[in-house]
C-alpha cells in the first residue's frame, strides 16, 4: 500500500490519546481486559485512525503495537494472517527468539546458528501464540497491544476462530500478574458482525465492550475547506451539511473536489453550489455501483440476496420456508413458473458466488448476511424487498 503524504492526513491526536488510554489502563473488574471493540461504517476513517493516531498514541504511552488488516487481503486465511504478524514481531528481536527455543526445548541455541524456526510458532504448533506473546512481553517488558481491522473476517474461517480462541488465551495469560498485560483492540464496520465475537460464552471475546467510533466531524471539514485549494471558496457549514449526506465518508468530498480541480475556467460563478452539487452526484454514483452489482446477479443469486435482506437477523437460508421464499422472489422478478427452482444445492451455490462477490458475508458457523448495511437500504428503496418478509 502506497504511503500517504502526512499533509493528506487530518490528526485525532485527542480521540486517539484518550482512547489508548482507556486501553492499557484497565479498571479493576472491567471487561475491557477482554478487548475492545470498534465500530464505525466502511470508509469512515478506521484504518486511517488506527495506523496515524492510535497505533502513535499507544507506542508513545509505552505499548508494543501489532497490527493487521483482515481486510487487507481478502484471499487469506485470516487465522494466517494473524500468526504471521505475531511472528513477525517475533522475528525482530533476537532475544525472544532465543527464550522461546529454550522453552521449545533446544536448549542454548545460538541465533544464527542452530535456528529455532518460527513455522513451530503458530495454531495447533508446539508454540502457542500465548507462549509467543508471553516470552514477547517477558523480554521487551511492554504491555503488548494487538489491533485487528475488520477483525469480524477472523470467523469466517476454522483457523480464524481458533486464533481469536489462542489470543483469548493468551489475553488470559499476559493479564496475569508475571507478564506485562495484552490487550486486543478490534475493528469492524458492521456491529451486527462484531457483536458475533462477543455475545456468546463461548465467544472469545465474551462481554468486551463494544464502541461507536465516533465519525470525522466539523474540525475536520474546516480541515478539508481549509485545505482543499479550489479556485473558490467553501463554505464549512455547508459543506459540513454535505458531509453528513455523504455518511461521513471522506472518500465522497476529495471525488466531489477533483472534479474541479482541473478547472481552468478563471473565475468560476457559483462554485460552492456546483460542488454541492457534485457531492449528490458523487454519492448517487457510489450508492448505484452498489446496485449495478446486484443488477448483473442471476435470478437464484438475486433471488437469494433480497429474501436475506429483507429476512436480517432471521435469515435461515436452507429451511423449507426460506426456500419456499426464493421462489417467490424468483416469481416477483418475471421468472417464468417453468423455472421457478430453488433447492438446497442451487441456494448454497448461489451463497457461494454471492460471497465470492463480496456482497455476503458468511461466519463460520453458517451465518450469513448482507455485506453493506447500505445495500439493503438501497434495495429496500428500489422496492426490492416488498413482499418478502
Ligand atoms: N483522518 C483522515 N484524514 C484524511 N483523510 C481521511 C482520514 N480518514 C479517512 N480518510 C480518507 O477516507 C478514506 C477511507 O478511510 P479508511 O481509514 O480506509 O476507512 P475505513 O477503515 O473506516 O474503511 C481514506 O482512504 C482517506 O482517503
Ligand atoms: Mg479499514
Amino acid at each position: 500500500m502506497a504511503s500517504r503524504d502526512r499533509g493528506n492526513v487530518f490528526f485525532r491526536p485527542e480521540l486517539a490519546r484518550s482512547l489508548a488510554d482507556k486501553i492499557l489502563n484497565v479498571a479493576v473488574g472491567s471487561a475491557a481486559a477482554s478487548g475492545v471493540f470498534l465500530a464505525a461504517p466502511r470508509r469512515t476513517g478506521k484504518s486511517t485512525f488506527l495506523r496515524e493516531d492510535l497505533r502513535p498514541a499507544l507506542e508513545s504511552a509505552g505499548a508494543l503495537v501489532l497490527y493487521v488488516d483482515l481486510w487487507a487481503n481478502p484471499a487469506a486465511n485470516p487465522g494466517e494472517v494473524i500468526v504471521a504478524a505475531v511472528r513477525a514481531a517475533l522475528a525482530d528481536r533476537a532475544s525472544v527468539v532465543q527464550r522461546l527455543a529454550k522453552r521449545a526445548g533446544l536448549g542454548r541455541v545460538t541465533v544464527g546458528g542452530a535456528q529455532f524456526d518460527l513455522d513451530r510458532v503458530g495454531l495447533r504448533r508446539d508454540v502457542s501464540l500465548a507462549d509467543a506473546l508471553a516470552a514477547l512481553s517477558d523480554d521487551t517488558g511492554q504491555i503488548i497491544v494487538l489491533i485487528i481491522d475488520e477483525a469480524q473476517h477472523a470467523i469466517t474461517t476454522q483457523e480464524g476462530s481458533e486464533a481469536l480462541f489462542a489470543l483469548k488465551a493468551a489475553r488470559d495469560e499476559l493479564n496475569g500478574s508475571a507478564h506485562h498485560g495484552l490487550r486486543l483492540v478490534c475493528t469492524g464496520s458492521n456491529r451486527e458482525k462484531l457483536a458475533m465475537l462477543r455475545n456468546g460464552k463461548d465467544q472469545a471475546f465474551f462481554g468486551a465492550p463494544m464502541v461507536s467510533f465516533p465519525p470525522l466531524g466539523a474540525d475536520f471539514v474546516s480541515w478539508f475547506c481549509a485545505h482543499v485549494d479550489l479556485p473558490f471558496r467553501l463554505d464549512t457549514n455547508e459543506v459540513m451539511h454535505l458531509f453528513q449526506l455523504a455518511g461521513h465518508r471522506p472518500e465522497v468530498m476529495y471525488a466531489a473536489a477533483d472534479v474541479f480541480r482541473f478547472d481552468l475556467s478563471p473565475d468560476p460563478v457559483d462554485g460552492a453550489s456546483r460542488f454541492a452539487a457534485e457531492v449528490r452526484a458523487q454519492i448517487e454514483v457510489m450508492n448505484s455501483e452498489l446496485m449495478n452489482v446486484v443488477h448483473s446477479l442471476t435470478p437464484i443469486q438475486a433471488a437469494v440476496l433480497r429474501v436475506m435482506a429483507a429476512a436480517g437477523a432471521d435469515y435461515a437460508p436452507f429451511e423449507a420456508k426460506t426456500l419456499e421464499q426464493y421462489r417467490r422472489a424468483l416469481r416477483l422478478a418475471g421468472v417464468p413458473e417453468s423455472d421457478v427452482r430453488a433447492d438446497v444445492p442451487g441456494v448454497q451455490a448461489a451463497l457461494t458466488a454471492l460471497q465470492e462477490k463480496k456482497l455476503v458475508w458468511r461466519a463460520a458457523r453458517g451465518i450469513y448476511s448482507v455485506e453493506e448495511p447500505a445495500l439493503v437500504e438501497e434495495m429496500q428503496k428500489a422496492g426490492m424487498l416488498a413482499g418478502l418478509k
